[in-house]
């Protein structure tokens, strides 16, 4: 399927923008499976690759778990400003969003989500030794599944605030920003 069939108006780029990350959500061959999240603690920026795991058109959010123990989660916790990167090789489109990321943990929204989650899933939140910490040997980390919701599984959500969207093409590059406090109007821009 073709995601991305208009590129002239910017109401379509935007509603196409929504139809890729459902797609991520649920093809897990689709380009828009994963992202690379940027956090910017103080003065050090940290980018790694997470998987998107669902989306809120209405509310103009995404999210995706991670372990409440890994780094990212104090980075949050010292700027929540983060950035968010798709690149869709095949479609030459490139989607970068900026949001607030807020942390959930222990909560009705985190039960719900681990319920849907396969065991082998799970287990992954039940780690004897907490990501990044130092390790003699790799095999010395284990997983034991427990009967209950870890309380290491976390779900972030990212509000969206902007988003900056481009197309590579050879009869010309287009570049469209869509802000929140426009009320996600697309507006051309230079690319
Ligand atoms: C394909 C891929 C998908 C990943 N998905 C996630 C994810 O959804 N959540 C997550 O916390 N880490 C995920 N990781 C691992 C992170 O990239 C990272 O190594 C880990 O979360 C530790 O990051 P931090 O120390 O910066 O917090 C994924 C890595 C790869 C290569």
């Amino acid at each position: 399927m073709n995601t991305t069939e208009n590129h002239n108006n910017t109401n379509e780029i935007y509603e196409n923008i929504w139809k890729c990350l459902d797609k991520g959500v649920n093809d897990r061959f689709s380009d828009y499976h994963t992202f690379s999240l940027a956090t910017a603690p103080k003065n050090i920026v940290e980018v790694r690759t997470v998987v998107l795991r669902g989306y809120d058109r209405k509310n103009q959010s995404i999210i995706f778990h991670t372990n409440n123990l890994t780094s990212k989660i104090s980075e949050i916790k010292n700027n929540p400003n983060v950035g968010a990167l798709f690149y869709d090789k095949k479609e030459k489109i490139q989607i970068r969003c900026n949001g607030d990321a807020v942390i959930n943990n222990m909560d009705e929204y985190c039960k719900e989500r681990w319920n849907k989650m396969s065991a082998q899933s799970q287990e992954c939140y039940y780690q004897n030794i907490s990501p990044g910490e130092n390790i003699e040997y790799p095999e010395i980390v284990k997983n034991k599944l427990e009967n209950k919701l870890s309380e290491n599984f976390t779900v972030i959500t990212i509000n969206i605030n902007k988003i900056d969207w481009l197309y590579l093409s050879s009869k010309g590059h287009t570049r469209v920003k869509f802000l929140k406090n426009n009320g996600f109007t697309g507006q051309w821009i230079a690319p």
